[in-house]
């Protein structure tokens, strides 16, 4: 299915096309990784919808991306729960951990860190939002761990990645 399609077939759903801009964004936003203007004003041609109606809600929400950002993006909350419990030390260990500064992405692409708002898990403060995935009760050794997972998953993907690339050596 092209992207038309997917975001054709989810605006399906919706009585008013407004109402489908949401998810139209993340579809487009798996497709291409992040979401450059051209591709916000694709998705407003393919709803019908006005440009700035699309560029209101993708500059607006955290968790839609107009930059390119690394395999993995780290957002740590920085609202007062997790503020309270720690989170201002905790972004200078990863930034130290990482050799990046808060909005960054780390040379070999592979993480982006970023500050957010209340992610909605208080009760686990200090709380890191990765890809899909919430990390909460944080300390340095967990992000340390996180971070050391998060490479080996990398390491993994890259390898299966060459893999492909080269069958049957
Ligand atoms: S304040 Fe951090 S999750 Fe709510």
């Amino acid at each position: 299915m092209t992207m038309r399609e997917k975001i054709e077939d989810a605006a399906a759903r919706y009585p008013d096309q407004r109402s489908a801009i949401m998810p139209a964004l993340l579809i487009a936003q798996k497709e291409h990784g992040h979401l450059p203007g051209p591709v916000l004003e694709e998705v407003a041609d393919i709803l019908g919808v006005e440009r700035i109606w699309v560029y209101e809600l993708a500059t607006f929400y955290t968790l839609f991306h107009t930059e390119p950002v690394g395999m993995f993006h780290l957002q740590l909350c920085d609202n007062v729960s997790c503020m309270l419990c720690g989170s201002e030390a905790l972004l200078t260990h990863l930034e130290m951990a990482l050799g990046i500064k808060k909005g960054d992405t780390t040379p070999d692409r592979l993480f982006t860190l970023s500050t957010v708002e209340c992610l909605g898990a208080c009760e686990m403060a200090p709380v890191m939002q990765v890809g899909d995935d919430y990390h909460g009760d944080l300390d340095p050794g967990r992000i340390d761990a996180i971070l050391e997972r998060l490479r080996a998953e990398a390491g993994q993907a890259i390898g299966a990645d060459l893999a492909a690339a080269s069958p049957g050596e």
